[in-house]
């Protein structure tokens, strides 16, 4: 079974509108829809927006559910020109940008007790997608993708990220997701697709492009269980 969760009832609807055979679930305050998609198990949950809700998610399906992988899909901003509203960014490994111990002589974003700043996504799982997001000719890169508890829509929150992570798009759950699937051993992957600049420069971006932008990771994940 596969696990796929969105922070977003906008990043998720319309791909629950496919899914077949579904039984759903409440579970620590969560909805989880199990069923088919695409002829694949999958189990799906909306956790909600930040980390907190992101990790309460992924450790409650790995729980309950025992998906062999866990895939975080939804809208993200942009952090390089390489990538544009609608475009797809793909994880090669997720950073928590607000994780700060520095003062304390860590590197910026080093998450303590594993040690670690990023934590990889599945290869396998990453360029698979991305190989399905090449094949529906959809502007992609794959890179490493930000999280933390802020809404990014500044140049110089935008300009720090970028100068720390060499991050390609700034989001509020994947890296959660991403440091309970490794301390579980469950392979995962961030699906995201660009729904604004992250720099504030239009504040009609996020409202106007997020539905769109939504549409695209959800085409993308219908394409890829294809596979
Ligand atoms: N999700 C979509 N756009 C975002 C942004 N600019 N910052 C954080 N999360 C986002």
């Amino acid at each position: 079974m596969i696990g796929i969760i969105a922070a977003m009832d906008v990043e998720m609807n319309s791909l629950r509108s496919y899914m077949e055979n579904t039984e759903t679930e409440v579970i620590s305050g969560i909805r989880f829809v199990r069923g088919s998609l695409e002829g694949k198990d999958v189990v799906t949950a909306v956790c909600g927006i930040g980390k907190v809700f992101a990790a309460l998610c992924a450790q409650t399906m790995i729980l309950h559910y025992q998906p062999q992988c866990i895939i975080n899909t939804g809208v993200a901003g942009t952090l390089t020109d390489a990538l544009t509203i609608g475009s797809i960014a793909v994880s090669s490994a997720v950073v928590q940008h607000d994780m700060d111990t520095s003062a304390l002589g860590d590197p910026v974003g080093l998450i303590s007790g594993i040690n670690k700043v990023e934590l990889p996504a599945d290869r396998l799982l990453s360029g698979q997608l991305s190989a399905c997001a090449k094949v529906m000719g959809v502007k992609t890169a794959t890179g490493v993708i930000a999280s933390g508890d802020q809404f990014v829509a500044s140049q110089e929150r935008k300009a720090f990220i970028v100068e720390h992570f060499k991050a390609i798009a700034c989001e509020m759950e994947g890296a959660a997701i991403g440091q309970v699937c490794h301390v579980n051993k469950v392979p995962f992957c961030v699906l995201r697709a660009i729904s604004d600049s992250a720099d504030g420069s239009s504040h009609m971006d996020y409202p106007t492009f997020v539905k769109m932008a939504a549409e695209q990771s959800v085409n993308l994940l219908r394409r890829f269980m294809r596979c």
